[in-house]
């Protein structure tokens, strides 16, 4: 497989860096990629878009959840992550996650970090939604993210590994045999490196989070733009599972109009015993699950949309006042401080909550080391599609297949270590046409309304239709829009409705209800049609491939071969769906 061909308009590399191993993004799969890759004795450079601890990682609150527990098993661990993703678990992924977890956990407490403990020094686990018994690590009682990206970006700092600040990166470079060569990227920087240059690297770590950013409200911070999917699909790569956004049931409410990064209240919180109450103080999801408040997230949230829905709410509460004041500032800092900062004290009141888009479930597909479809471009944390979460993560599973496949990537590049091929132009480069960053909004809201935790074929339909208006009017200037120059808004906002339109294109085609995607004109799941997965490939000439797969394996893609779609053995349906497909206007 060779890529598409298609790049981000952007000016030639003005300068270029050499390396064994480039790291895009800095989260905990980032770090975790490079510390190792440095310590298996590769130049391993990371790029990253803003600050090394402006991506997601920093901004969990819940824990890290992996069998640490007295009496806790992996296999425990297991069963409750294949229910909350709903059928759609690659259960040698999940089995990888839970059985390496505990001590990828120790090694990351060796590297720093420090979690919470008990007067004897035992981690103190607390419990959130789906899982059946107390294992989420937590630290600075919710300020976990943050504690592991201190811990991990002074690892950085005191080591060995080159990094590279403010640096978007735009586009994978390869060689004459479609491998891997490193990647292109602009950075705003003074000096030797500023504006376009390149990495070269036969090996390229997509660690770039999210793409929370593609609807008006999600917990996500401004970063998490899909960069990572929009550059793998440029490239060549596959993406799957990508309908599967996961809406946090809990977030603080701001507001109809609230747009952007709005604050999260952690699972962990009805962990302690937090209640979910309407506007008459009644608990709604008592009955609704045997776990109630407990449930998996989508649950949950679909119990918060249902009862909002009947009462004409755009919120419901979330009542902890029984925490009293010194639990809150010690157990829940981060989040008795968002409240007050926004008029709420938890300590006195229910809190008003609803549903925000929080964790993309699927994204670039991988195997079990990591590896995508293209030889040498790899891709962990959320950015990835590792086939832990299926249709729905369980909670505090992130940061874990974060270290987790992080580690397993780097000893898979140490052990096939090899040189940069020379980047080839691609034989007839066609230079994507660049949005004005000025639709963002118009393309955020699209989503929200159309492909939102409550979704059918009409607001689908009209939701590709939407975003097809925006890309009219957004590339050729029309209206309130000017003609975009190159550059970080006009990139981001082109990789967002590039990952928009993936996004809408796999919810059209899943005609059933399943985890975290929720349709109300197919109420529930579809076994015998749907126990599949949905795997989209970017076409030269700007269509989709959307296909169903039954199985998230593919054939192993080495730097000595390159793998095919669809794959011998699998049994999977090819069709052609052109009409989402990102278009020359
Ligand atoms: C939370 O603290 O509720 C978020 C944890 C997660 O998303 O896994």
């Amino acid at each position: 497989m060779t890529g598409t061909g298609i790049r981000l308009q952007a000016p030639a590399p003005g300068w270029a860096i050499d390396a064994d191993v480039v790291v895009v993004g800095s989260g905990v799969a980032g770090l975790t990629a490079a510390l190792r890759c440095t310590a298996a004795g590769l130049r391993t450079v990371v790029v990253t878009k803003a600050r090394l601890d402006d991506g997601s990682t920093r901004w969990a609150q819940g824990g890290i959840a992996a069998a640490l527990g007295d009496g806790d098993t992996p296999g425990q661990h297991l069963d409750d992550t294949l229910v909350a993703g709903a059928g759609l678990c690659d259960e040698d992924a999940v089995r990888t996650l839970v059985t390496e977890g505990p001590d990828a956990v120790r090694r990351l407490i060796a590297t720093g970090a420090r979690f919470d403990t008990d007067a004897q020094g035992t981690i103190e686990l607390t419990r959130e939604g789906g899982h059946h018994r107390r294992r989420i690590a937590h630290a600075g009682g919710d300020a976990t993210g943050a504690e592991i990206s201190r811990a991990l970006v002074e690892a950085v700092r005191e080591g060995a590994v080159r990094t590279v600040e403010n640096a978007l990166v735009l586009d994978l470079l390869t060689d004459a045999a479609g491998r891997t060569a490193g990647v292109t990227l602009h950075v705003m920087g003074e000096g030797q490196h500023d504006g376009v240059g390149a990495v070269h690297a036969p090996a390229v770590v997509l660690a770039t989070g999210g793409m929370g950013q593609v609807f008006s409200a999600t917990t996500n911070p401004a970063v998490s733009t899909g960069d990572g999917v929009a550059l793998a699909l440029r490239a060549g790569a596959e993406v799957s599972d990508l309908e599967f956004v996961q809406f946090h049931p809990t977030v603080l409410f701001l507001g109809r109009d609230a747009q952007g990064q709005q604050p999260l209240v952690s699972e962990a919180v009805r962990g302690e015993g937090a209640h979910l109450v309407d506007g008459e103080g009644v608990r709604f999801m008592v009955g609704q699950h045997e776990l109630a408040e407990l449930a998996p997230r989508d649950i949950v949230a679909k119990g918060i949309m249902r009862r909002m829905r009947e009462q004409g709410a755009d919120h419901m509460f979330l009542d902890a006042r029984h925490f009293g004041a010194d639990m809150w500032e010690s157990r829940f800092p981060t989040i008795l401080a968002a409240c007050r900062t926004h008029g709420y004290d938890p300590v006195t009141e229910p809190i008003p909550v609803a549903p925000a888009a929080h964790y993309a479930s699927g994204g670039v597909r991988t195997d079990l080391r990591g590896r995508t479809t293209v030889p040498g471009l790899y891709a962990c944390g959320e950015v990835a599609c590792t086939g832990v979460h299926g249709a729905n993560r369980l909670a505090s599973n992130s940061l874990l297949e974060g270290l987790v496949f992080a580690e397993r990537i780097a000893d898979d590049i140490a052990a096939h270590r090899g040189r940069a091929g020379s980047p080839v132009p691609h034989p007839a480069p066609r230079a994507l046409p660049l949005l004005d960053p000025a639709a963002r909004p118009r393309l955020q809201h699209v989503m929200a309304t159309g492909a939102g935790v409550l979704r059918s074929a009409t607001s689908l339909a009209d939701a590709a239709e939407q975003l097809d208006a925006v890309h009219r009017d957004a590339v050729a200037g029309n209206g309130e829009y000017k003609a975009a120059e190159p550059g970080v808004e006009s990139w981001e906002t082109t990789n967002l409705l590039c990952v928009a339109r993936v996004l809408v294109a796999a919810a059209r085609r899943r005609e059933e209800t399943r985890g975290c995607h929720w349709r109300e004109d197919h109420p529930e799941s579809d076994d015998s049609a749907w126990r599949r997965h949905l795997v989209v490939r970017l076409n030269p000439d700007r269509t989709l491939d959307v296909r169903a797969t039954d199985t998230h394996h593919f054939p192993p893609t080495t730097t000595e071969t390159t793998a095919e779609a669809p794959t011998a053995g699998e049994t999977s349906v090819l069709e052609t769906a052109a009409v989402d497909a990102p278009r020359e206007p």
